[in-house]
This record gives C-alpha cells, sequence and structure tokens, in this order.
C-alpha cells in the first residue's frame, strides 16, 4: 500500500523545532491515511470534512482535538481495516500548519486552571503525579520532552492515546476530552510541576 515517505525526513530534520512546511503537511496529510477519512466536503468520507479540520486555530487547541477524536478514529481505522499511522514530532507540526494552526492563536495558559484539570480530567486515576494517584506510568511531575512544544506533544499523544482508551474502556474510566484552552492549560501545569517550564517562586516540592 503506501509506503510513508516520512521517516527519512524526519532522521534528517532531526528536532521538533524544525520549520514546518506546509506542503509537507499536505503530502504528509495523505500519506498518513488522514486524506482517505478526511475528504472535500460534499465527497463521503468516514471523517468529518477537511475543510472543518483545516482553519484558523491554534496549535494547541488543535491538539485538543486531536486527543478528543482518537476514540473515534480508532473505531473508523479498524472498521477500514487500517493501521493506527505513526507521526513524528517534526510531521506533526507539518500537519498542524496545513491544518492552519499557530502558537499565536493560542491564549496564553494558566497552569493554575491546568492544575485543576489534571483532577477534573482525570488523569490521576490512572497517573500518579510526584507519587500520588494511580500507578500508571509514566508520573506527571517527570520531566519530559514532549511537554516542550505542542507538536511534540500532540504526537506523543497520537502515539500512546490508542493504549490509554483501551485501558479507559477496559477500566470503565470515561475518556477524557478537551475543548477551547483546556489542553494549553493542562500542558501549562505540567510544564510548570515538572520544572520544564516557568517556574514559580515560594512554592516548594512537597
Ligand atoms: C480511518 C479514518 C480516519 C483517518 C485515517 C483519520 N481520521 Fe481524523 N477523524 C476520523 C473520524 C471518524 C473523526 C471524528 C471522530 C469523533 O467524532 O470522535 C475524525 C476527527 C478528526 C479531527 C477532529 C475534528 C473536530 O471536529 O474536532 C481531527 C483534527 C482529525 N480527525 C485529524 C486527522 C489527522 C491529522 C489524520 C492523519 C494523521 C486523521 N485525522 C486520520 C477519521 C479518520
Ligand atoms: C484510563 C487510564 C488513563 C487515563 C485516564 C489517562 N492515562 Fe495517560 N496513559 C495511560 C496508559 C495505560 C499509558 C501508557 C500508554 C502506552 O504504553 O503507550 C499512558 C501514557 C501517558 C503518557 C506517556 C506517553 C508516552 O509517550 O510514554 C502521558 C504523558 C500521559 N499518559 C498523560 C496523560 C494525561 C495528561 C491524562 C489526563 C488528561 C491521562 N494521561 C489520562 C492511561 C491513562
Amino acid at each position: 500500500m503506501v509506503v510513508s515517505s516520512g521517516a527519512l525526513g524526519v532522521v534528517l530534520a532531526g528536532s521538533a523545532g524544525a520549520p514546518a512546511q506546509p506542503a509537507a503537511g499536505q503530502t504528509l496529510f495523505a500519506d498518513k491515511q488522514c486524506a482517505r477519512c478526511h475528504r472535500s466536503r460534499g465527497e463521503p468520507g468516514m471523517g468529518p470534512a477537511l475543510e472543518e479540520l483545516k482553519r484558523p486555530q491554534g496549535e494547541m487547541e488543535l491538539a485538543g482535538r486531536l486527543w478528543n477524536h482518537v476514540p473515534g478514529m480508532l473505531t473508523s481505522l479498524g472498521q477500514a481495516g487500517l493501521q493506527w499511522p505513526t507521526v513524528s514530532a517534526v510531521e506533526m507540526a507539518s500537519l498542524m500548519t496545513y491544518l492552519g494552526a499557530t502558537g499565536a492563536r493560542d491564549p496564553k495558559p494558566d497552569a493554575a486552571k491546568g492544575q485543576t484539570l489534571v483532577m477534573r480530567k482525570g488523569c490521576l486515576k490512572c497517573h500518579s503525579l510526584r507519587r500520588e494517584g494511580g500507578r500508571t506510568q509514566p508520573d506527571l511531575a517527570e520531566r519530559r520532552a514532549d511537554y516542550a512544544s505542542p507538536a511534540a506533544w500532540a504526537a506523543t499523544m497520537w502515539t500512546h492515546t490508542p493504549r490509554m482508551a483501551a485501558a479507559a474502556a477496559e477500566q470503565g474510566i470515561q475518556y477524557p476530552r478537551f475543548a477551547g484552552d483546556e489542553m494549553a492549560n493542562l500542558l501549562a501545569y505540567l510544564r510548570q510541576v515538572s520544572g520544564a517550564g516557568p517556574r514559580t517562586t515560594g512554592r516548594s516540592d512537597r
């Protein structure tokens, strides 16, 4: 079937900070099978029309939409007999650019709201945070490279959320969904608590 041309590009581009190319994004959209399900409005496709995906939006906003969409997409992929496409951070950056996402459109994140979201979204039903909460690794306060950029975060989520969604279904836990600026706020908190982001002074580790 379609052989992804992405792998070599990733090795050469090296880091998630490489400038994202909209043209590369368009190619990836086809290579990664996205275009099979997301077609132009009026053409039959299993997923929402390309015009609904592609719009001026924030990168974290799009990361949230992608996260939300994983369980639904898993189901339709299975029905279509397709493999879950792998997407690297560099590739995700290009896909995001192609879909009209820029960091400038994300609101300034609020880490304090993010702290409430870690509880409210049920992350700690499975994961620990500073060893409190559930037992699933990773501990969310661990410093992670993928907390660094929306594309890196979205790529990790893309890769791992199928298993997360499966765990949620197994344990009867509601798979969390994100709206508006929630994903940006959550990530801002995870950055802060892991020491990967701007430090807040005067708060010591408990
Ligand atoms: C097998 C079909 C299929 C493939 C392949 C697929 N999607 Fe989807 N996609 C869907 C379906 C179905 C939904 C709606 C899921 C839902 O309602 O939860 C969706 C939803 C989305 C949404 C959310 C739209 C919204 O309204 O918020 C985004 C963004 C998205 N897909 C991007 C992608 C990208 C990027 C790729 C390729 C890497 C991709 N999709 C590949 C079927 C697919
Ligand atoms: C139902 C249980 C469950 C819930 C709820 C859950 N996770 Fe997970 N999470 C998992 C499992 C299982 C894995 C391991 C997935 C794998 O091995 O690929 C995981 C993996 C991860 C990873 C690591 C991915 C990697 O690359 O290793 C991160 C980061 C993460 N989860 C963040 C979150 C956040 C943030 C939330 C809340 C919004 C959340 N998880 C909610 C079960 C859950």
